[in-house]
């Protein structure tokens, strides 16, 4: 599902367009073009006031994440993370010796009276949050919710870290605004990356904070590495402005509900538990507990079958009973052909 034909079109244009292109650097803050474009997206989907100045391109979602944990975590300091949450994310807090308190996430959003008193007891620096079709869960965090968490915030004085990576894979209906857009005061900043949609090989990410934390995004950046690459800049650019990307994206939606449906069809029968995601790339499924994780995993990737294990999108390692299945990466056969061998190697692990 990734556009290929379209984007080698599009790389012979870029260096017609800047022949010196190979033979230069980024700015640290991220091409001024590209920049530009991204702030007029986002002022018209999302209506957020933001000009090109408070804007990072980082090397991915990730990048800025763990450049953000840099500037804001020390040892021991706590931080507020969903349970579950993305795993990558998780071994960044870790790494930085963050004491991670969890949040649970539900298909209908937070327990926003227990967010408050961890706010209140711990004084978290940071919430790190994926609220629209969640990895690993693709549930999405309800309007009502976003523009009470966003004053939870300022009053606590806890930066929101809102990783919107799924925004634009939706099924039925465009999820609800992002956090960012309830923001006065500056205590969110947003990543909004291209890697889902467009190709994870450019890895373009936005980052939209206000000065203080563009700021220091900045210096981190560029003691990083200085600016994600001129090339898959302009290339992004050129292919984020055409009509193509609008088309590839709409095919892209389509075929990801096919499979979504086609993975829960083949699981109706199996009395496992899931709720149906409205967007994004995951399944997140329930398998009975008397199944052992570990040797029903080890079988899986034995007959070729990949998932990820719950406990490690679990910031305090349980979850064990989870699994998380992506319906993204394979074709339709291949997706029949592979939710039958689970299910049928979940029969026998029963
Ligand atoms: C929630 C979330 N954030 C960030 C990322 C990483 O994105 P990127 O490729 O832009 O680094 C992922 C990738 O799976 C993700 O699921």
């Amino acid at each position: 599902m990734l556009p290929n034909l379209f984007l080698s079109e599009y790389v012979k244009k870029v260096f017609d367009s800047y022949p010196k292109l190979l033979g230069t650097y980024s700015s640290a803050q991220g091409d001024e073009e590209l920049r530009e474009a991204l702030s007029r997206f986002m002022v018209r989907q999302h209506w957020v006031q933001l000009t090109a100045s408070e804007m990072v391109i980082t090397t991915g979602a990730q990048q800025a994440i763990d450049l953000l944990s840099r500037i804001y975590i020390r040892s021991m300091d706590p931080i507020l993370v969903e349970r579950p949450t993305y795993s990558a994310a998780l071994d960044i807090f870790r790494q930085q010796g963050a004491r991670l308190l969890p949040v649970d996430i539900y298909p209908d959003g937070y327990d926003l009276e227990r967010v408050e008193l961890l706010m209140k007891r711990y004084k978290p620096r940071l919430f790190y949050m994926n609220p629209t079709f969640h990895n690993p869960t693709g549930y999405t965090v309800p309007s009502a919710q976003r523009k009470q968490l966003v004053e939870l915030a300022e009053r606590y004085r806890c930066l929101i870290i809102e990783d919107d990576a799924f925004h634009d894979m939706y099924f039925d209906k465009p999820p609800p605004m992002p956090l960012i857009t309830y923001d006065t005061e500056g205590w969110v900043v947003y990543l909004r990356s291209f890697s889902k949609y467009v190709a994870p090989g450019l890895r373009i990410c936005s980052v939209i904070g206000r000065r203080p934390v563009i700021g220091s995004l900045i210096t981190a950046k560029s003691l990083a590495d200085n600016g994600t690459p001129c090339v898959n800049q302009k290339i992004f650019l050129h292919y984020f402005g055409s009509e193509r990307l609008q088309q590839h994206q709409e095919k892209l939606r389509i075929a990801l509900q096919v499979r979504r449906d086609i993975m829960e069809r083949e699981f109706a029968g199996a009395g496992w538990d899931w709720v149906s995601p409205q967007g994004g790339l995951n399944l997140w499924v329930k398998l009975p507990d008397s199944i052992p994780m570990e040797p029903f995993f080890a079988e899986c990737v034995r007959q070729s079958i990949s998932f990820v294990p719950g406990a490690i999108c679990d910031p305090l390692r349980e979850m064990k009973s989870w699994i998380r299945l992506s319906y993204s990466f394979v074709n339709e056969g291949q997706l029949r052909e592979g939710a039958r061998r689970l299910t049928d190697i979940a029969e026998r692990f029963k």
